[in-house]
């Protein structure tokens, strides 16, 4: 897992470096890898509820991961299908390497809340999005695989499978717990778990 550990900015010029280890990742920001990120951008950003900034963070670690010898990619959050279709996009164009992209959510909204450790939401928010629209959304992605309901209980058929990079957008404490024990011991060595 990567920390954020440094920013700098000059002028038009922004590097970010994460680290974990000895293991470093550059990320660096300048108007080609700008206009990069807006190519996927624009076609995502009214399918989201995550802001530029992290998009913009998402799109350059689903990058490094992208080149990354082996592994499987996975979402839990989905939504309006906005990040899934931004990961999905970026490893079908950064990479000749075929990987499924696991996408999980219940597609009917939160599921049950915890009433102290979860202020943010509470049962049911999320709901104004439906299987079939995401569906319909995501069919330019070649490299996708739905998962409807809860999780963990439909990951149960990816036991045996590793991950190279993992975007849990999933906001609330019981869900976040789930995915962090069910991704921890699937992980690559350098992979990117992102919350
Ligand atoms: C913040 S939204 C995801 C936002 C999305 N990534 C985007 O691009 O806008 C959180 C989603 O997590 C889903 N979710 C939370 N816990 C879940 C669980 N245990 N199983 C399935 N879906 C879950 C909710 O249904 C909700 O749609």
């Amino acid at each position: 897992m990567y920390q954020y550990c440094y920013t700098r900015r000059c002028n038009n010029y922004i590097r970010y470096i994460f680290s974990l280890k000895r293991n470093c990742i550059l990320l660096e920001y300048n108007l080609e890898i700008k206009n990069e990120f807006l190519k996927i951008y624009t076609q995502i950003h009214k399918h989201t509820c995550v802001d530029t900034y992290r998009c913009f963070i998402l799109h350059q670690f689903a990058k490094h991961a992208a080149n990354l010898p082996e592994g499987d990619v996975a979402e839990i959050g989905v939504y309006k299908g906005g990040t899934a279709k931004l990961i999905a996009k970026t490893f079908l164009e950064y990479t000749s390497r075929k990987h499924t992209i696991h996408l999980f959510d219940t597609f009917t909204g939160m599921p049950p809340t915890h009433p102290i450790k979860d202020t943010h939401h509470k049962e049911g928010d999320f709901k104004d999005t439906t299987l079939q629209t995401i569906t319909n959304y995501l069919q330019d992605c070649s490299n996708i695989q739905i998962y409807p309901g809860f999780f963990p209980q439909t990951a149960k058929t990816l036991q045996d499978t590793k991950f190279c990079f993992v975007h849990i957008d999933a906001d609330i404490y019981q869900s976040v717990m789930d995915c962090c024990v069910f991704f921890y011991s699937k992980l690559i060595p350098s992979v990117s778990l992102l919350r």
